[in-house]
């Protein structure tokens, strides 16, 4: 029998297997720090996108969005603070050259400087700014100095004056963005957990200062409640208050919601509490007035507190990939057949929602299948499969997370009925063809975790 735990090394090789992510760069041996999203990962990324963006502007009156660029001007991170403070403690070792994060190793080894790999001698602690460099124009002499951005927040704060003003938006009020972000860290491990190169869901929300207590308690419910919606098990989610000396050099309180990974509980997202830092800091260092004019409120003028909400949205790929992972017996004939590998995802995040499988290529089912598939296409991300037993076709689509599975047989000819295979409960419901996107507009709406 199979160990049935999931483990980190089963979701890195079925996420390969199946064309969710592979190594960046793997045929010149690996690019550390950076991964590829295939066929099925970029479906399942673009949906999670999708979800968060959904649930943050369309259900929420007062959130707009935003697409900064990724580039910009240098003074950004000197004012936000990151150029002085954006940095992790680094050691490395004289003898076998690893690298390590000096707060994660024993403190008795890095105080007696002893690598904890090979034993060799630590070099003293520096400290490492995590933001990339890179030169913008012809001259690489200095002058042209930029960053890559290592998060996206910052892109929020330079157009708030912008979007006050386009938009008419009163206080309190939310803009909402995803991009990538880069980050040069130390150590990357555990997969896509944590890597150079990552994206973003950033949700800054503008409030009165005074307000910011309430605010911060009213974000960390709807961020809770985003991952009931999201179908994940709730029991593998919980609250890490940031004690005084893990707050961010902008944070007054802060709050993570951590996930328990096949690694542990680790962070998956961030309610952060910056108080008015960032827009004070911004004020002061372009010159520009950005307080918000309250003319409801005999034209007040103040510097917003901002309550953040900051996931990411490769980790939340991974955290998914995870929590949909599941090994389970379904038949007792002895063979390796007798299990599957399922993934049990929202259907919304799915990245194939129907796949429409012919019993039989002959006797015209094949086209009676294609003709089915073209019609749920429009509203359906669909796979049509029409090689092998039906039952390894069934364990395909349980692989990437399938959630519904059309079967077109010799009685669909007679009465234009087809099956429908639920991915998780294996069932398989008779329904008239025509009744087919109704059928399953119901069940996705219906959907619940089992
Ligand atoms: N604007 C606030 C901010 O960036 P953060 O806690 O540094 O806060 C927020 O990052 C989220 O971004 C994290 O909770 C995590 O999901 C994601 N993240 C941060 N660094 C990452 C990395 N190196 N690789 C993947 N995701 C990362």
């Amino acid at each position: 029998m199979p160990d049935l735990n999931t483990t980190m090394d089963k979701i890195v090789s079925l996420a390969k297997r199946r064309g969710f992510v592979f190594q960046s760069s793997e045929i010149y041996g690996g690019q550390s720090g950076a991964w590829d999203y295939g066929p099925m990962g970029v479906e399942l990324k673009n949906r999670i996108a999708r979800f968060w963006w959904k649930e943050m502007t369309q259900l929420h009156d007062d959130i707009v969005g935003l697409d900064a660029a990724i580039l910009m001007h240098p003074r950004v991170w000197e004012a936000s603070g990151h150029v002085e403070n954006f940095t992790d403690p680094l050691v490395d070792c004289k003898k076998c050259k690893t690298r390590f994060r000096a707060d994660q190793i024993d403190p008795d080894k890095l105080a007696r400087k002893v690598c904890p790999d090979c034993g060799g001698e630590l070099t003293d602690t520096r400290k490492f700014n995590l933001m990339f460099k890179t030169n913008i124009g012809p001259v690489d002499d200095g002058t042209g100095l930029i960053y890559l951005r290592p998060e996206t927040a910052q892109g929020i704060y330079v157009n708030f004056r912008n979007i006050v003003q386009s938009n008419r938006m009163k206080i309190p009020f939310g803009i909402a963005q995803i991009g990538k972000a880069f980050r040069n860290e130390i150590v990357t491990k555990n997969f896509i957990f944590r890597t150079c190169e990552f994206e973003q869901m950033e949700m800054q929300y503008f409030v009165k200062p005074g307000e910011d207590e309430k605010f911060f308690e009213y974000w960390k419910a709807q961020r809770w409640a985003y991952y009931e919606k999201l179908g994940i098990r709730m029991d593998r989610l919980r609250w890490h208050r940031h004690g005084p000396d893990e707050l961010a050099h902008y944070a007054k309180d802060a709050y993570d919601i951590e996930y328990e990974f096949p690694m542990g509980f680790k962070e998956l997202e961030g309610v952060h509490n910056r108080t008015n830092f960032d827009l004070t800091r911004h004020q002061q260092f372009s010159g520009k007035d950005l307080q918000y004019i309250d003319q409801d409120n005999g034209n007040e003028r103040y510097l917003p507190y901002i309550i953040e909400t900051s996931a990411g949205l490769t980790r939340q790929l991974l955290m998914v990939l995870c929590d949909a992972y599941d090994e389970q017996k379904v038949a007792d004939k002895g063979t390796d057949d007798d299990f599957r590998t399922v993934l049990h995802m929202h259907p919304v995040l799915a990245p194939v929602t129907v796949a429409v499988l012919p019993l039989m290529k002959k006797d015209g089912l094949a086209e009676l299948a294609q003709g089915i598939r073209n019609e749920l296409k429009e509203e359906y991300s669909t796979d049509y499969d029409q090689s092998g037993a039906i039952g390894r076709r069934y364990r395909r689509q349980d692989e990437i997370g399938t959630p519904y599975c059309v079967t077109i047989d010799y009685q669909t000819k007679e009465d234009r009925t087809v099956t429908v295979r639920d991915r998780d409960t294996m069932a398989q419901d008779r329904v008239s063809a025509a009744e087919l996107p109704n059928h399953l507009r119901a069940k996705i709406k219906a959907y619940k975790r089992v």
